[in-house]
């Protein structure tokens, strides 16, 4: 059985300190196990701009025949991997976007979504008024922008909620704490926070908590993530109103770039869809992931074993054609 790699994609992932992007490189290197022919080489930009930069550069140097990447901030990303794109490397773009449309297909969850998910839910909670800070990501990266966008759409339209504030975060829980607290000190009414995501919606459980204001003010993070201080156990462990989730695409990337290296027509937009997690179905939605991570064992389980039968096969087969050559 030849082991030849026909393919290389390049992934130049922004980060990978946090469980979100672990648990979605895991995914894409589990997926692309599946696929001899390819290899996948990840980079880690350490969320900084000027080594995504280099990461990138030097994927296009090694010559790779594909590139992933998830851009820290749109616009530093976007010239160059539009210079990729226009040498002719096929781009796949991952979660956060690039500016313009200088690439291949995008794939990611629908961050409008996650913003009029959250909103609709607080809406459905109640009619009577009710004050909301917002915990934005990142300025400049695509999530950070659409989320807010989609649950000020429909907060402005729905006369008993109001933003009164909103913090501007940088995707980790350090960035909003302090604000928070100073927000917390001088604004007595405040009802809800929407974090933009669950590690710094954590950040800002433990602030509220310091405070002694957990009965009164309810939290909603973004993600989802299965597993220790991942958001459905948050929202398990009351310290989380709802979660919305927010799919990583680590699977669905590696099978678009799959057959984007086989010629075969994508659509340029592919979107994941988002859903909201509460106490109703955190539990059900654990145990689904569960059940998930458990076939995946299994299955690299049996990996392992079939690649022990191919080398006892090869090393028997060496073995035989040296006696025969005798
Ligand atoms: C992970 C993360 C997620 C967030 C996403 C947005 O690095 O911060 O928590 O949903 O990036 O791109």
């Amino acid at each position: 059985i030849s082991e030849t790699k026909t393919y290389t994609i390049g992934f130049s992932q922004t980060g990978i300190n946090d469980e979100w992007r672990k648990s979605m490189n895991q995914a894409m290197e589990i997926q692309a196990g599946f696929y001899p022919e390819l290899e996948l080489k990840i980079l880690d930009s350490k969320d900084n701009i000027d080594n995504q930069i280099k990461d990138i550069e030097q994927l296009i140097s090694e010559k790779i025949d594909m590139l992933i990447v998830s851009p820290i901030k749109s616009k530093p990303i976007t010239p160059i991997v539009e210079s990729a794109f226009k040498s002719g490397i096929p781009v796949l773009i991952v979660d956060r976007k690039t500016d313009g449309d200088n690439y291949t297909a995008y794939l990611g969850g629908d961050n409008y979504e996650v913003g009029t998910n959250a909103a609709n839910y607080l809406a459905s909670l109640t009619n009577e008024n009710k004050n909301i800070i917002e915990v934005k990501g990142l300025a400049g990266s695509s999530p950070a922008l659409e989320r807010s966008l989609g649950f000020n759409d429909v907060i402005n339209s729905t006369k008993n909620l109001e933003v009164v504030k909103t913090i501007e975060g940088n995707w980790e829980s350090y960035s909003i704490k302090d604000p928070l607290r100073d927000i917390l000190e001088s604004i007595k009414d405040i009802d809800y926070i929407f974090v933009h995501n669950d590690r710094m919606a954590l950040g800002a459980w433990e602030v509220v908590k310091e405070k002694k204001l957990q009965k009164r003010i309810k939290i909603l993070g973004v993600d989802g993530l299965n597993g220790p201080n991942g958001g459905i156990q948050l929202v398990k462990e009351n310290k989380l109103l709802a979660t919305i989730l927010y799919p990583t695409g680590g699977d669905e990337a590696i099978q678009l770039a799959l057959k984007i290296l086989n010629g075969e027509r994508v659509a340029k937009n592919n979107i994941l869809n988002t859903t909201v997690i509460d106490a109703r179905n955190a539990d059900i939605m654990s145990k689904q992931f569960d059940k998930i991570d458990q076939q995946q064992q299994d299955i690299d389980y049996q990996r392992i074993k079939i690649d022990k039968q191919e080398k006892k096969y090869t090393t028997q087969k060496h073995t035989l054609q040296l006696l025969l050559a005798l």
